[in-house]
This record gives C-alpha cells, sequence and structure tokens, in this order.
C-alpha cells in the first residue's frame, strides 16, 4: 500500500522517481507526488489526485525545467487517512515548506501528534496522518538536540511515531539527501555507482541496479550520491544485510502482452518451476526452509493456515492435501479472523502464514498472534525480506517474480506448490507415505509445469468468451472437492476485476439455497472433478449441472479432454489436460484468472489496477 521512491546521485532525480513510481504504482493509484530539492534553499512540489499520468501532466504543463534537482523523492497513494484529493497526495510539507514527506503505512498516535501541533498553532493543510511528521521534523531541524542535520532529525520524530510506518523525507537546506525511516513496512535500499534509490520495492530502481540492502525494524537510512548510512532510531550504525535481486527489469514489464495480468498468467509454468526447483534429491522432498528437526516435524498435531483473499484459496487447498497425505489436522482461517477468536495453539502447532507480498496487516497480526502462543510459524512468501517472513520462524519463497497485476495469478499457482510442497516434507518426515510414493507426488507436481502451459491454450477461447460475458449481471461458480477453493477463486478475481457479482458454492450446497438465484441466461462455471479420478464425485457433478440447465442457467464447463459425459450439458466447453485430482487446480484456475480479466477489459476497466485496492494491504 503506497508506492514510496527516493534519489540521490547523479542523473535527473525526477526521471528516476517517475520512473520507479511507475513500477510502483500497482501499491497504490489515488494520487501521485514528488518532491525536489531546487538547490537554492526552496523544494519543488508537484501533486495530484489520481493516476500517475495525471501527475506527469501537471508537471509537464508546470513547467518542468524547474524539477532539475539530482535528488528527490516520490509517492503513489493507496488512501487510508484523507479521501484520495490532491489535498491530501503526498509529499506533505510544514508550514514553512522546507520539508517535504512522502509516507507508507499508519501512524496511530496521529491524533495527538496532529493535536500538540494545532496547540502549538499549526495549521494543517490536508487530512492525512502523514503531515503531522513533516511539522515535527521541520521543528526537531530547526531546533534542540537535532539542529541542523535531518538525519537527526528523523530519528526524533520516528521514535514517537506509533504504528506502521516508511517516512522519506527531505530538506530545501540539504540538496543531494533523503533521509528514511522504517517500522513494519517496507523499504530497500538500491546501491548504484555514484547513486543511491530507496523505495518500497526493488521494481522502483531494478533498471539502475541489482544490489540492495534490506532494511531491519525501527531503523533511519540517509542516502546521498556518495553512499548510504543506516542506524537505529537513538544514532547507533547497524550492521547491513546487502543482498542481489536475482530477476531483471524484463520481469517487470509487459512484455509485448495487453496488460501485466495477461503476462503474469502466462508465466505461471515458469512460477511453479522456480518454486519446485531446489526442493527435491536424494529421493525425498529438501525442505530446509522448515528449520524443525525430524523429530519435531514428527510432533506436530495440528496445523493452521492463515492467509487473505487469493491466498486463503490457496491455503484450503492445502487441507485437501496435507490432511490427506498426512493425517494431521488442518484448520484454515482468514488471518483477519484468527486472532480475534482466541485459536488452541502450542508448541506443536505448525501455522503456516501464506502472503504474496509479505506485507499483508491481517496475516502479519496472525503471525504475531501464533508466536505468542509460542506455535511454530512457518510464512511461505513471494518477496524477500518482506516483514510476515522476517517475524515468522521460517520461510518458504515462492520464487515465482515481481506480480505487478494487482490480482494475483502467478503467485497463487506458486502459493499452491509451496503448500504442497509443506505436506509432502511432513508426511515424508511423519511417515504416513513411503519414499517412493513422496517421489511420485513430487514427479506429478514437477509435470505440473507442463500442464499449465498446455492449458494456456484455451487463453483465445476463453478471451472470447470473456467478452461475449461482459454484459452478464452477475456469474455463479461451481465446484466439488479441490474444484471448490477454484470455484471461489474465480468468483474472487470476477468481482475484483470486473465489478459483478459473482459468487462461488460448494456445487452440493446449491440445492440448500443458492440455487434460488439460477434465472434465464444466468452464466455459471462450472469446475468438473475427473471422471475417471473422482468418477463418484463427476456423477453428481453432472446431475448439479443438469439441474441449473433444467432452469435456464447458461452452463460454462471446465473439464478434462476426453470427459464425454459432461459434453452435452455445456452451454461452453473449456477442456484442460487430465492430471492428478489434488493438482486439478493448477490447471482449473488458469481460464478463471484469463475470463476476469477479459470481462474487465470488454467493460472499460483497468485489467492490472482494478478499484479501490492495492496490491499489499497494509491495513487492518
Ligand atoms: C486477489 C488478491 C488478494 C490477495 C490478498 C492477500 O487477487 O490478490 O486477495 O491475495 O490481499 O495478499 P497477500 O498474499 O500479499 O497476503
Amino acid at each position: 500500500m503506497c508506492g514510496i521512491v527516493g534519489y540521490a546521485g547523479h542523473r535527473q532525480a525526477l526521471d528516476v522517481v517517475l520512473d520507479g513510481l511507475r513500477r510502483l504504482e500497482y501499491r497504490g493509484y489515488d494520487s501521485a507526488g514528488v518532491a525536489l530539492p531546487d538547490g537554492v534553499g526552496g523544494l519543488v512540489v508537484e501533486r495530484a489526485a489520481g493516476a500517475l499520468t495525471n501527475l506527469e501532466k501537471r508537471i509537464t504543463e508546470a513547467d518542468e525545467a524547474r524539477f532539475t534537482g539530482d535528488s528527490g523523492m516520490g509517492h503513489t497513494r493507496w488512501a487510508t487517512h484523507g479521501a484520495p484529493t490532491d489535498r491530501n497526495a503526498h509529499p506533505h510539507r510544514d508550514a514553512t515548506g522546507k520539508v517535504a514527506v512522502v509516507h507508507n503505512g499508519i501512524i496511530e498516535n496521529f491524533a495527538a501528534l496532529r493535536g500538540e501541533l494545532e496547540g502549538r498553532g499549526v495549521e494543517m493543510a490536508s487530512d492525512t496522518d502523514t503531515e503531522s511528521a513533516a511539522h515535527l521534523v521541520a521543528a526537531a531541524y530547526a531546533d534542540g538536540p537535532a539542529a541542523g542535520d535531518l538525519s537527526a532529525a528523523v530519528r526524533a520524530v520516528a521514535s514517537r511515531l506509533e504504528g506502521a510506518f516508511t517516512l522519506l523525507v527531505t530538506h530545501a537546506d540539504e540538496p543531494g539527501t533523503v533521509v528514511a525511516a522504517r517500522r513494519s513496512s517496507p523499504l530497500v535500499v538500491g546501491v548504484g555507482d555514484g547513486e543511491h534509490f530507496l523505495a518500497s520495492d526493488v521494481a522502483a530502481f531494478i533498471e539502475h541496479t541489482r544490489d540492495a540492502v534490506e532494511l531491519g525494524q525501527d531503523q533511519v537510512v540517509t542516502i546521498t550520491r556518495d553512499g548510504y548510512r543506516v542506524t537505529d532510531f537513538a544514532g547507533a550504525d547497524v550492521e547491513v544485510k546487502p543482498f542481489t535481486v536475482d530477476w531483471d527489469l524484463s520481469a517487470a514489464e509487459k512484455g509485448g502482452h495487453d496488460y501485466f495480468m495477461l503476462k503474469e498468467i502466462e508465466e505461471q509454468p515458469e512460477a511453479l518451476r522456480n518454486t519446485l526447483r531446489g526442493h527435491f534429491a536424494r529421493g525425498g522432498v529438501v525442505l530446509d526452509e522448515l528449520r524443525l528437526a525430524e523429530q519435531d516435524l514428527r510432533d506436530i498435531d495440528k496445523v493452521f493456515v492463515v492467509a487473505c483473499g487469493t491466498a486463503y484459496h490457496s491455503g484450503l487447498l492445502a487441507k485437501y492435501a496435507i490432511e490427506h497425505w498426512c493425517r494431521i489436522p488442518v484448520e484454515v482461517e482468514l488471518a483477519s479472523e484468527f486472532r480475534y477468536r482466541d485459536p488452541v495453539l502450542g508448541r506443536d502447532t505448525l501455522v503456516v502464514a501464506i502472503s504474496q507480498s509479505g506485507e499483508t496487516a491481517d496475516t502479519l497480526e496472525a503471525v504475531r498472534h501464533a508466536r505468542t502462543q509460542h506455535a511454530r510459524v512457518l510464512a511461505i512468501c513471494n518477496t524477500n525480506g518482506a516483514q510476515i517472513p522476517r517475524e515468522s520462524d521460517a520461510v518458504l519463497y515462492t520464487h515465482a517474480g515481481p506480480e505487478i497485476g494487482v490480482a494475483a495469478t502467478k503467485t497463487f499457482l506458486a502459493q499452491i506448490a509451496a503448500n504442497y510442497l509443506v505436506g509432502l516434507a511432513l508426511a515424508q518426515a511423519r511417515g504416513t507415505k513411503y519414499s517412493d510414493e513422496v517421489a511420485r507426488e513430487f514427479d506429478e507436481l514437477a509435470a505440473m509445469p507442463e500442464a499449465v502451459r498446455d492449458t494456456l491454450s484455451t487463453v483465445e477461447q476463453v478471451r472470447e468468451l470473456g467478452t461475449e460475458m461482459a454484459t452478464s449481471k452477475a456469474v455463479l461458480f461451481l465446484g466439488r472437492h479441490v474444484g471448490y477453493p477454484v470455484a471461489l477463486e474465480g468468483a474472487l478475481k470476477l468481482k475484483e476485476l470486473a465489478y459483478m457479482h459473482a459468487e462461488g458454492f460448494a456445487a452440493g450446497e446449491l440445492k440448500h439455497g443458492p440455487i434460488a438465484l439460477i434465472e434465464q441466461d444466468l452464466p455459471v462455471v462450472v469446475v468438473m472433478p475427473s471422471p475417471t479420478g473422482r468418477a463418484q464425485l463427476h456423477a453428481k457433478m453432472v446431475s448439479n449441472i443438469r439441474e441449473i440447465q433444467a432452469r435456464g442457467a447458461r452452463t460454462i464447463v471446465i473439464a478434462e479432454r476426453g470427459d464425454e459425459e459432461v459434453r452435452p450439458f455445456a452451454d461452453e466447453l473449456i477442456t484442460i489436460p487430465a492430471v492428478p485430482t489434488l493438482l486439478q487446480p493448477l490447471v482449473s484456475t488458469v481460464p478463471l484468472q484469463v475470463m476476469a480479466a477479459e470481462i474487465a477489459r470488454a467493460r472499460g476497466y483497468d485489467v492490472d489496477k482494478p478499484r479501490n485496492l492495492a496490491k499489499s494491504v497494509t491495513v487492518e
């Protein structure tokens, strides 16, 4: 939520910052803004509500030549406090206009700080929680122990803030310097040659450098053209953790696709391959990430999966696999509900926290709660060094590569694969599967990238279908067994992208109420189980389709190739390759992703940036 970029170096800061913001726009697009010291004691600031293009237009109109500094910062906003207007767009300034601040997160004690400032006669120019920080930094810089030292002033202010924040600060009297403070919100430093970067995500500077440094909790970093310095809030130097980004710019570009989501859907075979890579050796599943002794793995008596949205749907699938393979009870819980109902946890509970971004506040709080109850927490995450893996006992990275489209696609498939790896590792350690069975299951999993590639042959058919479906008012999704979470995921994708009413149901539940929704021409998407792998379920599902077709529904059926039995009841048939039952979601989800994206596109919406959403949700 909110993307921030800072730069100090030898280039035109405006260009670097705007390019960076473009790559971070997936984090929020309610407004955008930039601030650059002008080198003669002032700041040039421009802000605009709405997409980044509005800001760019305003900069051009305002005389771009004014923005010539070689340091500066920018922000793209997902609104929390204050409506998404020009007035609330970042950067925010103090009353003298010397200090500018951009912020990602929430300053929880902002009301008290605002009251204090107003008591001193400060007039607030916005409704945000961020603006207080600008006034406080200005005051600390003007007077007291931090006077004349921007890094010290930021440290002094950061120690007073409660909540989660990454703040970037620039001061008109210190051109060439950007200072940042971080607590529980993402911040990485990019280390270039004669230039340094600050950003919420490496995507913002990957074009310039792949050398990066991760910042820890409660740390302040100061960048200049010549270097960077990291301290804690008290000012003591701290040791940092450098890393090299293992993907390049092309991974974050659209690569000729109409929208990122389609590119990311097509990258799913590769994403799966990367998730599985290195996890099978010496005849067994290798999951050193679990960081548990064999005995501890055997002692686990309960698994909780906590996650939100799409990640939660991947967790539902984990339940099918882990219970089946390991004979351990698995509960899957929405992270936002988990800690509020006092779940029973202990040392022998494994909590698997699934989060693509690793920043989701609900999931983070669930992790924190689990740890206070002494459960062991394994994070499944796609973002190196994010907060959830940092606060977990262990992390399994999915390595799906950057996902720019706000709707999760390749990271969903990668999460399913990662969940299954955990299931196999547990089954192996607990002896509920013989090693040859584990090897067979892994081989089947390893064959899935090819099966997903094969499924991509349905893209054109589904794109056409999506265009046709764009005028529908609602769509229902039905599934059974592992097809049920797929139905939920199909409905979520459609809601978030096409702003259409969509519901996923377990097909068996239909007769208990939802069948009343069926009316003439209502599209109902049905995810069929395999006719061979799940013959009994298949027969029941065919009956369900007949029931809804008889009531006028338009049936869109996703079925295994060669499933002739269902063909007569499918108004539209989308065929997918035959794969083992537990793995079917890896292929059956693909057409649903394309369908949602195409319906959204046909309705004229921005597929990559659905309204009101952000890629990482750092508020509860
Ligand atoms: C849907 C979607 C969201 C996320 C959810 C959790 O397409 O992307 O539902 O899955 O916000 O996000 P992470 O996985 O980052 O915790």
